[in-house]
């Protein structure tokens, strides 16, 4: 039988960041509680000149050959911050990145949840359509406000996926258990750039909802957790994600619960100096994983949950293939780490509070960002987007 799952994978964000400690003492905080009680060191900073879909085309160009744009026959863009109430980031892309004009172009949401609907779109897609290829983007900016307590949560960055027939990273099991409910956790109006939040109830919820899925899929597919060597989780902060884990690691031997930790803190290197990506986090600790384990291996199957506030929760497995390293683009987040620029906290204040917003025009300055895909503007309420 035909093998669909992961081919390809690249992250991008971009090139400045803010230090927790700092914004610890900014906001009169305890230093540990940012580095230890919420599990973040740095937080990547957004500059005016890049948006979801800048971000989402830094992060596929790096990992598309030519021929990988000649079979993309569908774009699935997942978001929580797109930039227009109609039209979707994913029509943007395909021009961008001269994908296939014969392509269905399609952006996605469910707060943090949407990039697992959109990757097991594409892989039911592809079942169906072997020798075609899906391109699956989850880009946001995670935004709080400044001095509140969402703040240390912040981040932004993109993962694009690419969904084929035998892939090199990983196959997708068709093993998925899902949990929906209509709940206030966290959710943004639509006249709103940051997010509403209900902090400690959406912690809470988003450890139920793991415990439901994880208990129904243990019912469903006979697994338990001796079938799983690693977890990965939506780390909206890394603690979060720790918290999920600690509910299982009862369920394990010893020896496996001392490895489950060491593969969750491999999951977790990335993004404790990135913060939140919202629809892509899932995809970043995943990344992490990969890039960092030293013990995973072809065959090895590894749980993913995904939760979107509002709320869904999503669990189901992959399966490692040969290459799962290899389908990484290599090196790209020790060379963002060694050359990102750290800002001062008034900085980046200054950076929150300049983002494109309003109806008026308004040309932005790209000389400092050395990005690929930059926005340069608004004319005529339309996003003028340039290639460096
Ligand atoms: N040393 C070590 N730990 C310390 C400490 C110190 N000096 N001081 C405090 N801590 C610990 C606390 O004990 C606490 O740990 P536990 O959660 O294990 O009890 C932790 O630091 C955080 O402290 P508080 O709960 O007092 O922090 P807070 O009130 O400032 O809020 C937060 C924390 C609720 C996560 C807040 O940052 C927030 O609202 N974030 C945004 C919402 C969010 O990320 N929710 C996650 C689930 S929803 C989701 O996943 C979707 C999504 O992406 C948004």
């Amino acid at each position: 039988m035909t093998v669909i799952g992961i081919d390809k994978m690249s992250f991008f964000s971009p090139q400045q960041y803010i230090d927790m400690v700092e914004l610890a003492n900014a906001r009169g905080e305890e230093p540990d509680k940012y580095l230890i009680g919420i599990g973040q060191t740095q937080q990547a900073v957004i500059p005016p000149t890049q948006d979801v879909v800048t971000m989402a085309a830094n992060a596929a160009d790096e990992m598309l050959t030519a021929s990988d744009r000649k079979a993309i026959t569908m774009i699935l863009f997942a978001t929580e911050s797109g930039i227009d109430n109609s039209k979707s980031g994913a029509v943007y892309l395909q021009r961008l990145l001269g994908i296939n004009p014969y392509a269905r172009t399609i952006e996605m949401k469910q707060a943090c949840y949407a990039g697992t609907f959109a990757l097991m779109q594409a892989r039911d897609y592809v079942t169906l359509h072997p020798t075609e290829k899906v391109l699956v983007v989850a880009s946001d900016i995670a935004r709080y406000g400044l001095h509140t307590s969402g703040e240390v949560t912040q981040g932004g960055g993109a993962v694009a996926m690419l969904v084929s027939a035998d892939p090199a990273i990983a196959e997708i099991n068709q093993d998925n258990q899902y949990l929906s409910r209509d709940v206030m956790d966290f959710w943004r109006p639509i006249y709103a750039d940051t997010a509403r939040v209900d902090g400690k109830f959406s912690a809470n919820i988003y450890q139920d909802f793991f415990k439901a899925v994880w208990t129904r899929y243990k019912q469903k597919s006979g697994r338990s957790i001796k079938d799983f060597k690693a977890l990965a989780f939506h780390l909206p902060f890394t603690k979060m994600g720790l918290k999920a884990l600690r509910d299982v690691l009862p369920e394990a031997s010893e020896e496996q619960q001392a490895a489950l930790m060491a593969e969750f803190e491999a999951s977790r290197v990335y993004s404790k100096r990135i913060g939140n990506l919202y629809t892509g986090s899932l995809y970043l600790s995943l990344y992490s994983l990969l890039a960092n384990s030293t013990t995973l291996k072809l065959g090895d199957r590894v749980g993913m949950f995904s939760y979107g506030s509002g709320a869904e929760g999503e669990f189901y497995s992959l399966t490692l293939r040969p290459h799962f390293r290899g389908g990484l683009v290599s090196g790209q987040l020790e060379e963002l780490f060694a050359s990102r620029q750290q800002v001062t906290i008034p900085e980046y204040e200054a950076i929150f509070n300049n983002q494109l917003s309003g109806a008026a025009d308004r040309e932005l300055d790209t000389q400092h960002d050395d990005a690929k895909f930059v926005l340069s503007g608004l004319e005529n309420e339309q996003r003028q987007y340039i290639c460096h």
